[in-house]
């Protein structure tokens, strides 16, 4: 199955063509970053005009990377949200005119088991359930047993800030440059270690998260100026990933998981990998960057399941249509 998958929940518009869920054979993504940088974070209808111009130029170079037309598509999918309103219109809507125009099957996607999927791009044999995901992105930080195809339990989750949106508020506290995750793990790495230690709130006896405490401890220390931005940034980053690395790596121990996976764009940060793959108990996957931050190919591979499943969306489903993954 030959699948045309688009993706503009946020401030990037991507497509790829995806075969059989498990390989892309293009991966489009047109970034904005520049463009919203100058204003410190994603400006929702910035993001939705910019996706207006760019969604046909980046289809087409999506079908042409992959050496295909829309004739040789099979179906058709799309992010149906999370994300910015604007912006998920833009692209669910192109691609169910498409999917229209050309009587294929059409199939909404929810932004989240996307980026799960995204750990069957990797080469290799398909991941093993039960398979304990953590999801961690600038919107969301879950964990999620996934027990088969299209079959999720959500058994934590952070009660506030988001991990990515942490390292966004802490690069903006440090004056790093907007994305604020790759600038903070970029200065992070400039120290070996460093003698300041900031909170963990370890939130006992439940897998849920809470970073917003940690993000007002930097903003102390950004105030007593008695550390430079290296260091901070490094006791940051250290702070997170051992809660996220402690947590998932218990939780998996706890399940008897088949194996972990590991999704969203803070899936991209060297020092998370790392210390998931030293501390957990079971294989560790963990898609490259470049399908760790979103991208269509992620949509694609999630929807390929789905349609092997036999679902379809009908046309009139809009982008408040509820989000059809972890029930729970
Ligand atoms: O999944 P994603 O591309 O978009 C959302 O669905 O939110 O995730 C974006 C988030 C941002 O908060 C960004 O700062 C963070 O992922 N991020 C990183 C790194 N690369 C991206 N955080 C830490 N280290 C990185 N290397
Ligand atoms: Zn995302």
């Amino acid at each position: 199955m030959k699948l045309l998958a688009i993706e503009t929940s946020c401030d990037e518009t991507a497509a790829a063509v995806v075969v059989d869920g498990r390989m892309a054979a293009s991966s489009v993504v047109a970034s904005q970053v520049d463009l919203h940088a100058r204003y410190g974070g994603v400006v929702p209808e910035v993001a939705s005009r910019q996706h207006l111009q760019a969604i046909v130029p980046v289809v087409r170079e999506a079908l042409d990377a992959a050496g295909c037309t829309l004739d040789d598509i099979d179906a058709v999918a799309a992010t149906r949200g999370p994300g910015l309103a604007g912006s998920l219109l833009v692209g669910f809507n192109f691609a169910k005119s498409l999917a229209y125009g050309r009587e294929l099957p059409f199939l909404g996607v929810n932004h989240l088991e996307g980026h799960i999927y995204a750990n069957w791009l990797v080469e290799g044999p398909e991941p093993e359930f039960p398979a304990l995901c953590l999801v961690v992105s600038g919107g969301h930080t879950d964990l999620v047993l996934m027990r088969g195809h299209g079959q999720y339990e959500r058994l934590g989750g952070t009660r506030d800030d988001a991990a990515g949106e942490a390292f966004d508020k802490t690069g903006r506290l440090l004056g790093l440059p907007f994305p604020g995750g790759p600038a903070v793990a970029k200065e992070a790495a400039r120290v070996e270690s460093s003698s300041l230690t900031l909170p963990r709130a370890w939130m006992p006896g439940t897998y849920d998260f809470s970073f917003s405490g940690l993000k007002t401890a930097v903003l102390h220390v950004v105030r007593a100026g008695k550390h430079d931005v290296p260091t901070i940034a490094h006791a940051f980053q250290e702070a997170v990933v051992d809660v996220l690395a402690g947590k998932t790596s218990r939780l998996a121990r706890e399940l008897g998981a088949a194996e972990v996976l590991v999704a969203g764009g803070v899936a991209a940060n060297t020092r998370l990998r790392e210390e998931l793959r030293r501390r957990c108990p079971v294989p560790v996957r963990i898609p490259p960057p470049k399908f760790c931050t979103d991208n269509g190919a992620m949509i694609g591979a999630a929807a390929c399941y789905r349609f092997a499943l036999g679902e379809r969306s009908p046309l009139d489903e809009d982008i408040f249509t509820t989000n059809n993954w972890a029930s729970a």
